[in-house]
């Protein structure tokens, strides 16, 4: 099984967003028995919490029900995963310094964005502390990454 984390802050928003767009999106191509994902914050914030209710509610409108529960990204989610996908240059470089710690990753990490083409700025903005249009914003910015991200694993495991 090739293993997909994204991280953002809290794992209420951004990277609960990504997990399950990203999980519909690989079931619509038939690649849910090779490819699975799931999510994390390097913040202890909003541990055991489901997603922001605004988020899950921009979700719905796009037909996808967000239940995760928050949690905190660890060590061995570096030697877990075969790729870290981080929302902002903020998680970036905390799970950097999380790597240095780490013995041996095995985690590819990439910025979300670089997948984006429609690429504006590195991060896909914190929608927190914004308004509802920020959401919307999010699900369209991780939309359009998630079909390059897509396309990128499936060349560097050759999946047809
Ligand atoms: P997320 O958004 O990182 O996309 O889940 C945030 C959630 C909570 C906070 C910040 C960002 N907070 O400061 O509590």
């Amino acid at each position: 099984m090739i293993k997909v984390l994204f991280v953002c802050l809290g794992n209420i928003c951004r990277s609960p967003m990504a997990e399950g767009h990203f999980a519909r999106f690989v079931k619509d191509n038939n690649l849910q028995g090779m490819i699975s994902c799931d999510s994390a914050g390097t913040s202890s914030y909003h541990i055991g919490e489901l997603p922001d209710s605004r988020m899950r509610q921009t979700a719905l409108k796009y037909g996808i029900s967000l239940t995760s529960r928050a949690r905190q990204l660890t060590k061995n989610d570096l030697n877990e995963f075969d790729y870290i996908i981080a929302m902002d240059s903020s998680n970036y470089q905390n799970i950097l310094f999380l790597q240095e710690a780490a013995e041996g990753t095995k985690a590819q990490i990439f910025m979300m964005r670089t997948f984006d083409p429609e690429y504006k700025d590195s991060d896909v903005p914190d929608p927190y502390y914004g308004g509802d249009d920020g959401f919307d914003n999010v699900y369209n910015i991780l939309k359009r990454s998630a079909a390059n991200l897509l396309e990128f694993i499936r060349k560097e495991h050759n999946l047809t």
